[in-house]
């Protein structure tokens, strides 16, 4: 036989695995049932985690090549697809959890202080490849997140943020997308104009619309407008910078035009892919945020308004980091920037045939 054969107990280590389960209650003296519960599901979480950036860093190393190969994006596509359905499983192991009560918790809650989630490097080592900066975290003391961590970890946390992100990358990429000037088409030119028609037909819509009262009509022109200001930012580049300046805006203008580009003329074969890796990547984001929410709620029912282990306020903590650790919010913004399909500029021949497939001659 080429391999030697194998026990299924040995080839999943599983002698480490389960005896890795010490209740610290029953080191105290006495088992408090629900603490083995505990361990179960912060261990499963940190398993999760670790596939999770397995995962994360194949589709990191894709994007990190200066030109990447379209097969290359399919499989990357599907491994993003992969963390997607892990993190959909994971927000539901909070319902075990949640199996315990405040009053269990508290049975055993002492044993474990000063513990926390808040020292999970694997947890930090995700958001961080993800692309949270230091600069956009939630901080509820002067110390920096990462000083928290074992210093083998802080090392791994300290090379991940020195490194690019899959924010970092995904930005790169999008940013060298073809197509959007082309054989005398500029798509930017083209979509601003498009909206600014679009605009002032709903305009004229407004003033000539009789069953509008006058203070109606007037608040409605005025939402337009301010419609027409948000557009009129989103096209200059000096107003985009600005909105970059104030923290609105992360990613560059370069960026979110391929983005909105690969939105808008998402059906066109060589913007499939891409569109779905926009997609997955709104939805790795919304599940990071779901699953936060999720772990905020849950904390304020098994802790009211204590403090937490890890010497956070605790819910009102983790309800704050929740909104301010997206990482991809300016690709969900993009929707703000769309226009009735109907009102979508048709795309040139000439560049509609360079994004088709050939076959044969
Ligand atoms: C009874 C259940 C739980 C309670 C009461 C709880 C409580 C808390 C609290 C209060 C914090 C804020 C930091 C602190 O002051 O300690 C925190 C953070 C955290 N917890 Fe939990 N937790 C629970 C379950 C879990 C589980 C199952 C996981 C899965 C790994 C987890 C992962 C985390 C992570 C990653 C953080 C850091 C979040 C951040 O800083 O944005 N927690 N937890």
């Amino acid at each position: 036989m080429k391999h030697p054969p194998i026990h299924y107990s040995d080839y999943l280590g599983l002698e480490k695995l389960l005896s890795a389960q010490n209740p610290r209650s029953a080191q105290y003296g006495k088992l408090v049932h629900d603490e083995m519960l505990f361990i179960t599901v912060h261990q499963a979480y940190e398993l999760w985690f670790k596939q999770i950036l397995f995962e994360l860093d194949s589709v990191i190393k894709v994007f990190s090549e200066p030109s990447v190969d379209d097969r290359e994006i399919a499989l990357a596509v599907s491994h993003l697809q992969r963390i997607v359905e892990i993190q959909k499983l994971i927000i539901g192991q909070i319902d075990i959890l949640e199996t315990m009560t405040p009053m269990d918790f508290l049975e055993f809650r002492d044993f474990l202080f000063p513990a926390s989630g808040f020292q999970s490097h694997q947890w930090r080592l995700l958001e961080t490849k993800l692309g949270l900066k230091l600069q956009h975290r939630q901080h509820f003391n002067d110390e920096a997140f990462f000083k928290v961590l074992k210093p083998e970890h802080q090392q791994q946390i300290q090379q991940a943020m020195q490194s690019p992100s899959l924010f970092d990358l995904v930005e790169a990429w999008l940013e060298r997308t073809p197509f959007l000037k082309m054989a005398g088409f500029d798509f930017w030119q083209t979509y601003k104009n498009a909206v600014l028609e679009y605009l002032q037909v709903e305009q004229s819509f407004v003033e000539k619309n009789s069953r509008l009262s006058p203070t109606e009509k007037e608040k409605t022109l005025q939402q337009l407008q301010m419609g027409r200001d948000t557009f009129q930012k989103f096209f200059e580049k000096k107003e985009y910078e600005a909105m970059q300046a104030q923290g609105q805006f992360r990613i560059s203008a370069a960026a979110l035009h391929a983005a909105l580009f690969i939105q808008i003329y998402r059906s066109e074969p060589a913007l499939q892919l891409p569109f779905q890796l926009i997609s997955r990547l709104l939805d790795i984001d919304e599940k990071m945020t779901e699953w936060r929410y999720r772990h905020a709620l849950m904390v304020q029912r098994m802790l009211g308004k204590k403090i937490g282990t890890g010497g956070s306020s605790g819910y009102d903590y983790l309800k704050s980091a929740t909104e301010k650790h997206k990482v991809f919010s300016d690709l969900f913004s993009l929707s703000t920037f769309l226009i009735p399909r109907s009102r979508i500029p048709e795309l040139p021949e000439e560049v509609r045939k360079k994004m088709h497939y050939q076959y044969g001659s």
